[in-house]
């Protein structure tokens, strides 16, 4: 097996790397970690997502272990070590390896993970024909912005929506849209997009910034505005973003068509900006 996996410093192969059961990412999921699509065997909006792994490990007290540009040839070595163009970079630090105590304790030496794996295209036929999704409630702890590998509440969403023949559970809170369980939602209503607001109830997604940005450079009415539920009920498209899945479309909201039931003129329009930005990336027009 290639050496696919960075583990503490090292490249070895994912069957041989091992982590200490005293992990407290193991324990306590006491860590934090990032996805990062890549695309022509680049990573894309590094940057982006190095300064929210920055901003993660702030708020939870972990100093980096690594500068910004051992991060890049981290990912750039693991980009290597797999035959595809596209792949998703998954990277995860804990708190490392202590006796079980809750708080934290002194001088540990965090927990470095790191590989990488193709990623398809997104789905064809999910982005053509939309997808499904159910509304529950928001039931996960009250620092949604921090990307925490403790994802049990999302994990149990989107279980839930797969149990019911969804792709995804749409959060509700105080009568309002958080995000998905693994994404970030855009509604569009009127042709006005409205995206909820970046606070301590979701994710900044790094997909959504570049969807907002996309969207108010090309005359497109954007609001990062909370979102109450009926706005979402009577939308006429709904989005769900992330690195992995890009824009996705949703059809049918707990059974209910979304608008016509088909992916809408918004959402065609900001696929081929989306593509747009994407093929740039790939040669090289923009970073
Ligand atoms: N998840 N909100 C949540 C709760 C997420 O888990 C994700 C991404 C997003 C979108 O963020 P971004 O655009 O930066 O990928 C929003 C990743 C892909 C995952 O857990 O696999």
């Amino acid at each position: 097996m290639a050496n696919n996996v960075f583990l503490n410093g090292e490249y070895i192969a994912g069957d041989q790397a091992r982590v200490s059961v005293f992990d407290r990412g193991f324990i306590f999921g006491d860590g934090i970690y990032e996805v990062i699509p890549v695309y022509g065997g680049r990573p894309f909006r590094l940057p982006q997502h190095l300064q929210r792994l920055q901003s993660n490990l702030n708020a939870i007290h972990i100093s980096n272990p690594h500068s910004i540009a051992e991060w890049s040839d981290i990912t750039s070595t693991l980009i290597k070590e797999i035959d595809a163009p596209d792949q998703a970079i998954y990277l995860q630090i804990t708190r490392g390896v202590a006796p079980r105590d809750h708080a934290y304790p002194d001088n540990t030496t965090p927990t470095v993970f790191a590989y990488s794996k193709a990623l398809g295209y997104p789905n064809e036929a999910e982005l053509n024909n939309g997808v499904s999704a159910i509304t529950t409630a928001d039931i996960r702890w009250r620092r949604c912005d921090i990307k925490a590998i403790a994802l049990l509440g999302n994990v149990i969403l989107r279980q839930q929506a797969v149990e019911q023949g969804a792709a995804e559970a749409i959060l509700l809170h105080n009568n309002h849209v958080t995000e998905g369980a693994a994404s970030n939602i855009f509604i569009v209503k009127d042709n006005i997009l409205y995206t909820p607001p970046k606070n301590e109830q979701i994710l900044p997604g790094i997909t959504r910034d570049l969807v907002v940005n996309l969207a108010t450079t090309n005359n497109i009415e954007c609001r990062e505005a909370s979102v109450p539920v009926d706005l979402l009920r009577s939308a006429d498209e709904v989005w769900l973003t992330s690195s992995t899945k890009e824009v996705l479309p949703v059809v049918r909201i707990d059974s209910v068509d979304v608008g016509n039931g088909k992916p809408g003129p918004l959402h065609k329009q900001i696929v081929k900006l989306y593509q747009a930005y994407k093929a740039d990336f790939r040669n090289g027009k923009v970073q």
